[in-house]
């Protein structure tokens, strides 16, 4: 077996930042609408750090209108996952970008993002699950509506509940309402945090937030205390080295933190976050940790494992998916 085809899990994937940059090149074409300055010479896209890559992010998705192009917007995105040995995914959802916070239009985007997962999970083998998520520089405001709608549509396909966006803009205290009202509805809890901000944003979110997972987290780094808290707490971090490299948060693999976490006993798992943005994919991540930390496959089934444990799925799901990972890992 290569190392594209082993099975992964990946619990850290926002729906739009893994639009391959030709889908969205073809939908811009269709609705004439004009992003050409998001992209580069080849293709790619082309931002210069994290405040204006949210931008051509939120430019990108502007193409995307109707719940017909987020259906095959899922199709095009769980393809690539499949390619690369995705047997698990979760995907980070926004009813901002999805009718605007209008829960009955949020309905039908949901219904058409489910219906291609549902497609996926045939033709593809891949199993998918939805964690809704505000984005933090859109404000408190429009997060409690978001909250609503993750409430409102909480079940077998919508799982989760995150924070996403510039973690610089207001503090985690300003979104406890909407995670208070996500957790209520029984949602899995998540939250961006350590990217871009330090240990003490991180200590922040714990406090107001209380996730059982963070997006990142690995500025804890900064703080072996912290660490060692996380580690007690085993709080689950969803780690994209790839992702901090290309944002320039750490030079190179072999400096990014997440082989000191694993080592200190912080349960990390590793996913891609927005893979075509960063150049990227889950076999690349897999490969480049081999290389960088000499990780053999045993290090490899924890990772999955840990995700695995911490994903925001059902029991009946989670021991399918275990047969697998267990097949493969030996
Ligand atoms: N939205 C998409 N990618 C993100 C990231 N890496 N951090 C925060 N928000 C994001
Ligand atoms: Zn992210």
């Amino acid at each position: 077996m290569t190392l594209r085809q082993h099975p992964k899990i990946e619990l850290h994937l926002h729906l739009e930042g893994a639009a391959p940059p030709a889908f969205i090149r073809g939908l811009s074409q269709e609705k004439k609408i004009d992003i050409s300055g998001i992209f580069d010479e080849r293709g790619h896209y082309a931002y210069r750090d994290f405040w204006h890559f949210l931008k051509v992010y939120e430019a990108a998705t502007s193409v995307l209108v109707t719940p017909m192009d987020y259906h095959r917007l899922t199709l095009a995105v769980l393809e690539q996952s499949a390619e690369n040995g995705v047997i698990y995914g979760e995907t980070f959802l926004s009813p901002d970008f999805c009718g605007g916070r209008d829960l009955g239009a949020w309905r039908e985007y949901l219904h058409a993002i489910e219906e291609a997962a549902a497609i996926a999970r045939i033709q593809m083998g891949i199993t998918l699950r939805g964690i809704v998520t505000p984005i933090r520089h859109f404000g408190p405001d429009k997060a409690r509506e978001v909250a609503v709608c993750a409430a409102e549509t909480a079940g077998a396909f919508v799982t989760g509940f995150g924070i996403a966006g510039d973690e610089k803009v207001c503090e985690p205290a300003d979104f406890a309402w909407s995670f208070d009202c996500a957790r209520e509805a029984g949602l899995g809890i998540t939250a961006h945090a350590g990217e871009w901000r330090g240990p003490d944003h991180i200590r922040a979110t714990l406090k107001a937030l209380n996730p059982t997972r963070m997006g990142h987290g690995v500025r804890a780094i900064e703080d072996l205390a912290l660490v060692d808290e996380l580690a007690e707490r085993g709080t689950v971090l969803e780690v994209c080295p790839g992702s901090n490299i290309a944002l320039g948060i750490y030079p190179d693999w072999r400096k990014h933190p997440i082989g000191q976490l694993f080592d200190r006993g912080v349960k990390v798992t590793v996913s891609t976050d927005d893979p075509p943005f960063f150049h990227t994919s889950l076999t690349r991540e897999w490969d480049r940790l081999a290389d960088a930390f000499d990780w053999d496959a045993g290090v490899f089934a924890t990772l999955n494992r840990t995700a695995l444990d911490a994903a925001f799925c059902d029991r009946d799901t989670k021991e399918t998916l275990a047969k697998t990972l267990e097949a493969a890992h030996g």
